[in-house]
């Protein structure tokens, strides 16, 4: 594999083409932002590190059969992934109340509902990626009402996998926001990265925020802690 010409850069990635016209090479940054490129800060190892923590989660999604784009992870901060079209939603699950669900609804974080919830929201920063729902994304083409349903299938999939993982690592797995995107077969692929910065990810033991809460928070340490799921992930999945 060769990798090619830079095709896309995001805040918080790159992705570049390579040789083979199905495969891009995605690269992790160490650039972090919140609130739409309000705050923004470099976290030394961040793309390495966010790059680990994806490619263990999404190696281990691929080999409990959900469709991923990932392929493998090629150094550092690199991963071989498959080219996708892309579907602009984003489907946020939430176990936990906590961050825009708590302040929109005036409900306190921590509150554990008796349902999984998926809030499903457009992909448009310029108008803060609104909160839609299935009729909205009928109505503007972007799914079928066949192709949510299996998205939310594949969403709660993910989801009873990934907080299985993570109860190994003696984390809970507050929310989490995934995208997805269409194979050359038309089928739908999970096609994000799955991180502490996408996700929330609170201590068992002693309630700590272990994500980009830190960060949006100012709660300090976000590369030690980034560092500390690695490794509790890498001792769960041994
Ligand atoms: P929220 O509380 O801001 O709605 O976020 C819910 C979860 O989704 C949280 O883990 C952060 C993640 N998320 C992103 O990764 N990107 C986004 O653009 C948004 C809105 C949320
Ligand atoms: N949508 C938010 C942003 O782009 C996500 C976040 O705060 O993590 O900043």
């Amino acid at each position: 594999m060769k990798q090619m010409e830079l095709l896309y850069e995001g805040k918080s990635k790159q992705i570049f083409k390579t040789d083979n016209p199905d495969n891009v090479v995605v690269r992790f940054k160490d650039d972090i932002t919140a609130f739409y490129d309000i705050k923004r800060a470099n976290i030394l190892n961040k793309g390495r590190l966010t790059c680990d923590i994806s490619s263990m989660v999404l190696g281990y999604l691929n080999d409990n059969g959900i469709n991923t784009h990932f392929i493998e992870r090629v150094d550092d901060d690199g991963q071989l992934c498959r080219v996708v079209e892309h579907v602009p939603v984003e489907v946020i699950v939430r176990n936990v109340v906590a961050g825009s669900m708590a302040k929109r609804l005036d409900m306190e974080e921590g509150i554990v509902p008796e349902n999984t919830i998926f809030d499903l929201c457009l992909r448009r920063s310029d108008l803060g990626d609104p909160l839609i729902n299935d009729h909205h994304a009928v109505a503007l083409g972007l799914l079928s009402y066949e192709e949510l349903s299996e998205l939310y299938e594949m969403s709660a999939k993910i989801n009873s996998l990934v907080t299985e993982l993570y109860n190994k690592a003696g984390i809970t797995v507050v929310d989490f926001k995934i995208e997805f995107g269409r194979a050359t077969d038309g089928s739908l692929v999970l096609a994000d990265e799955l991180s502490p910065d996408t996700c929330r990810l609170w201590d068992k033991a002693t309630g700590e925020r272990m994500d980009k809460d830190r960060f949006r928070r100012d709660l300090g340490s976000v590369g030690e802690t980034y560092e500390e799921v690695a490794k509790r992930l890498h001792n769960a999945l041994k």
